[in-house]
C-alpha cells in the first residue's frame, strides 16, 4: 500500500546506493544506470567532488532567499555567461520553471518596448517543455492537456517533420502577435530528434526577419549532453533566451534561464521570482559541475565516447534490422527507435541489468553519465545485443 498519488507508472524496483554509472538495488543487484535520472546525472552517482562541495557548503549556509545578495549565485552566473552566448542569468529549481521564466521574459521584453500585443509563443506540436498548466499547452499534446481545461491561451503550433519541409508553413504561423519561437534543440520526450543545424539557422533567420525572439530549450540537451556545452553551438547560431536544468545540478534540483542583455533589461525587480531558486547549496553544486565539464578534455571525451557508442549501436541496427528502426540523437542523448512498442524491450534490458527510459515513437532513451567509461559502454552494448537476439 502506497500513500503516494499514482501519477507515475513506477518500475517495481528501488535502490540503496549509487556509484558512478551503477545503481545497487534493495535486493542486492547491480545495474548499469543509463537512465541517469532522465539526463540529470551528468557526472554519475555519488561523484566525490560533488559530495565534498555539497557537504562543505551544507555546514556553512543552505538558504537565505533572494532578498539578499548570494555570492555563490553570482559566481555560477559568471561561469555560465563566460561559457555561453548569455549576458545574464535567472536561477530556478527545475526545467519547467526555467521554460516558464523564459516565456515570461519574452513577453515582458515586448511589453517593455511598447508592443504588449506581441505575447504569443510558437512551439512545435508534441514537443515537451514541462508539466505546468502553461507548458503543457506549449506542447499542445492532447495526452498532456486532457482534463486540464480551460485551455491556457497564447500558444500556436507548427509541425516538425522527418521529411522536408521540416517546418511546414512556418512563416504563415508567425502572426503580428507572435513574441517568440520556442523549440527544444533536440526533441527529447518527443523521440530524440535533433533539429538539424540548417533548420536552426533558418529559425534564427526568420526570428531576425520578423523581429521576434528565439527560445532554445536546452533543459535536456544542455550541459554537455550533446557533446557541446549547449547543443545549438554546432549550428553557430544563438538564441535570445535559453532555459537549462537537469545536468547543471548533477542530481541537485536546479534550473536557470540564460538570456541576452536586450531581454534581461525587461526583467526588473518584481517581474519574476522564486523562493528557492539560486540558493547556496544549488549554486555551489552547479558551480562544481561547471568546473568539471569546462575542463578542456571533458567534452572532447564526451564526443569521442559517444561517437564510439553511436557507431556500435548503428552496427547493432544493421545486425538486427527487423528490431531496430533507427539510432537517433547526439552525444549521450541517444534514442534507439524500435519497430514495435518499446516497453517489453526496456523491461528485458532491465532484466539484464541495464536501466533505460522510454521516449515517444517506440524509442528507448539511453542517457549514460557524461563521464561514463568505455568498458561500461561495452557492457551496455553486450546487453542490448543479447536482448535484440532474444527479442521476439
Ligand atoms: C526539453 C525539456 N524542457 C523542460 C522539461 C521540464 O523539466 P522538469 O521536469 O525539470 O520540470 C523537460 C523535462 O524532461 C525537458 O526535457
Amino acid at each position: 500500500m502506497s500513500y503516494l498519488v499514482k501519477n507515475y507508472n513506477r518500475k517495481k524496483i528501488s535502490f540503496v546506493k549509487g556509484k558512478g554509472s551503477y545503481l545497487y538495488s534493495t535486493n542486492g543487484k547491480k545495474y548499469l544506470d543509463f537512465c541517469g535520472g532522465i539526463a540529470v546525472l551528468s557526472l554519475g552517482h555519488a561523484n566525490p567532488e560533488l559530495i565534498k562541495t555539497l557537504t562543505t557548503q551544507a555546514k556553512k549556509v543552505w538558504h537565505v532567499s533572494n532578498a539578499f545578495i548570494i555570492p555563490e549565485g553570482e559566481e555560477l552566473a559568471k561561469k555560465l555567461v563566460k561559457k555561453t552566448f548569455a549576458d545574464k542569468v535567472i536561477f530556478q529549481n527545475s526545467g519547467l520553471e526555467a521554460t516558464e521564466a523564459a516565456m515570461k521574459a519574452a513577453k515582458k521584453y515586448f511589453h517593455s518596448i511598447g508592443k504588449p500585443h506581441k505575447n504569443r509563443i510558437l512551439c512545435i506540436s508534441g514537443s515537451f517543455h514541462g508539466r505546468s498548466l502553461a507548458t503543457i499547452y506549449a506542447s499542445g499534446s492532447k495526452k498532456m492537456t486532457e482534463g486540464f481545461l480551460p485551455k491556457i491561451p497564447g500558444f500556436d503550433h507548427v509541425k516538425f517533420k522527418d521529411t522536408k519541409p521540416r517546418f511546414p508553413n512556418l512563416r504563415k504561423k508567425i502572426k503580428r502577435t507572435t513574441a517568440a519561437i520556442m523549440v527544444e534543440t533536440i526533441l527529447g520526450e518527443g523521440g530524440i530528434k535533433p533539429i538539424p543545424d540548417k533548420c536552426l539557422r533558418y529559425l534564427r533567420k526568420i526570428c531576425n526577419e520578423k523581429k521576434i525572439l528565439l527560445i532554445l530549450d536546452e533543459v535536456q540537451s544542455g550541459i554537455g549532453r550533446s557533446g557541446d556545452f549547449l547543443a545549438f553551438e554546432k549550428s553557430k547560431i544563438f538564441p535570445d533566451i535559453c532555459p537549462i536544468a537537469k545536468g547543471i545540478g548533477g542530481g541537485f534540483p536546479m534550473g536557470a534561464v540564460l538570456m541576452t542583455n536586450k531581454v534581461a533589461k525587461a526583467m526588473q525587480p518584481g517581474s519574476h521570482g522564486s523562493t528557492f531558486g539560486g540558493n547556496q547549496l544549488a549554486m555551489k553544486v552547479g558551480s562544481k559541475v561547471m568546473d568539471i565539464i569546462s575542463k578542456k578534455s571533458f567534452l572532447k571525451n564526451v564526443k569521442k565516447n559517444s561517437n564510439y557508442f553511436l557507431n556500435k549501436l548503428n552496427k547493432l541496427k544493421n545486425k538486427f534490422p527487423k528490431i531496430i528502426k533507427e539510432i537517433r540523437g547526439r552525444g549521450f542523448l541517444i534514442g534507439l527507435q524500435l519497430y514495435q512498442d518499446q516497453s517489453k524491450f526496456i523491461e528485458k534490458l532491465m532484466d539484464n541489468k541495464l536501466l533505460t527510459i522510454r521516449a515517444a515513437e517506440n524509442t528507448v532513451r539511453i542517457l549514460p553519465p557524461l563521464n561514463v567509461k568505455k568498458n561500461e559502454i561495452d557492457q551496455a552494448l553486450r546487453i542490448i545485443d543479447k536482448v535484440c537476439a532474444d527479442f521476439k
